[in-house]
């Protein structure tokens, strides 16, 4: 086998971003304006989500959608380990307690039937997370928050796509957060998506969104300026420019065919891989859309194969790998605020030290998959 690269991931924008982002450069309006309006427009569409505000970044998304759903000091949050710092970066934020519930074994999302005994007087939220872009189990964490009058919002950093069985990923719950960082299927570079079900939960977070300022800056450039704009109560700076809407415009026009095209190589990796006893495919739910994101194996135990191994091995190919997540609560920072440690969720810990994230992405080459195929073929035997 001829060695090649293929690196974790490569984003796929094309002549169509360029020549969007030139146009926005020679407009005269580089800062939220035309395009962002357009692109909150046409994610909405997409989405079928009530609200829309586009946002510097998920995790800011996250922030927004607390502060705006009145989440804060005294309120407890519940949610998942096995994701990444900022789905409770986002809690610590607003000045809310994190409370960690562990995950399903089979798909490493929050695991439903753990929330239920988790919930305390002070629970005031439950955010789900749809990892690798498999969608949670939504029919039946949304029942609970019902039935317990919590509040329902997701981290879809990894779920543009994604339909969960309750529906839409940014149309179920109260908000959902997206990512459009560099990595995800959709991205601005930077950037995000902030969803809301609520008419005046959204008009307080499209002004938090930008100081409290309860005029934006495309509307102080109505005739008005800026002599009649007030600041109600302080907010983030969480606004996303039009340079970033207008490559999310061109991606979201691309959007359908990547998509098809991640489905495709999970596939292909599916059945490359269903013989080899050392390792497993990920499963998908039978209801509802998964989004593939993240294409992670499992190690089996049927042999000594090691994740650290499987992972030298790849890269020693050329193959770029990803481990999601390590627990956040073995993380330094995240410790010591949780008081937690090893062992605290033994189902979360395990999932992360029995997979391995693989290349998935549109730019891969039928023969970049081909050659990711042959190197796991070759050391998972
Ligand atoms: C699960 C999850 N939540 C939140 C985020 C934060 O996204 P962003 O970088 O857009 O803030 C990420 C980023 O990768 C993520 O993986």
């Amino acid at each position: 086998m001829k060695h090649r690269e293929v690196p974790f991931h490569r984003p796929n924008l094309g002549p169509q971003e360029e020549a969007a982002v030139a146009q926005v450069m020679t407009s005269g309006w580089l800062t939220s304006g035309p395009r962002v309006a357009a692109f909150e427009e046409a994610c909405s569409t997409y989405l079928g989500s009530r609200f829309t505000l586009s946002v510097s970044s998920c995790t800011d998304g996250l922030e927004l959608a607390l502060l705006s759903l009145g989440v804060g000091p005294g309120d407890e949050v519940i949610t998942t380990p096995l994701t990444f710092v900022a789905t409770l970066a986002s809690i610590w934020r607003v000045g809310a307690e994190v409370k960690l519930v562990d995950v399903d074994p089979v798909n490493g999302n929050l695991d439903a039937q753990g929330i239920e005994a988790a919930i305390t007087s002070k629970t005031k939220a439950i955010m789900p997370v749809h990892l690798a872009g498999c969608p949670a189990p939504m029919k039946a964490i949304k029942a609970i928050a019902d039935a317990h009058g919590l509040l329902l919002i997701d981290d879809g950093a990894h779920a543009f796509e994604t339909v969960s069985d309750a529906g839409k990923v940014g149309a179920v719950g109260d908000g959902s957060a997206f990512s459009f960082y560099a990595t995800k299927n959709l991205t601005t570079g930077e950037g995000g998506l902030l969803t809301l079900a609520n008419e005046e939960v959204y008009e307080r977070a499209k002004r938090l969104r930008l100081h409290g300022i309860d005029k934006d800056a495309w509307q102080r450039e109505d005739g008005q300026g800026f002599r009649f704009y007030d600041v109600p109560e302080i907010g983030l700076k969480a606004n996303m420019s039009d340079i970033a809407a207008a490559i999310g415009l061109e991606q979201l026009k691309r959007l359908d065919s990547m998509t098809k095209r991640r489905q495709e190589i999970s596939k292909r990796y599916d059945e490359a891989f269903a013989e080899i006893p050392t390792i497993d495919t990920p499963q998908i739910p039978l209801e509802g859309f998964h989004a593939r994101h993240v294409y992670a194996l499992e190690l089996t135990g049927a042999s000594s194969l090691t994740q650290d191994f499987l992972v030298d091995a790849l890269f020693a190919r050329g193959v770029g790998t990803s481990v999601h997540f390590k627990p956040v609560h073995l993380l330094l920072g995240p410790q010591k605020k949780l008081k937690l440690g090893s062992g605290a969720f033994p189902v979360a810990e395990h999932y992360w030290r029995t997979h391995v994230s693989l290349p998935i992405y549109p730019a891969m080459s039928d023969s970049d998959v081909d050659y990711v195929i042959a190197s796991v073929q070759e050391t998972c035997r």
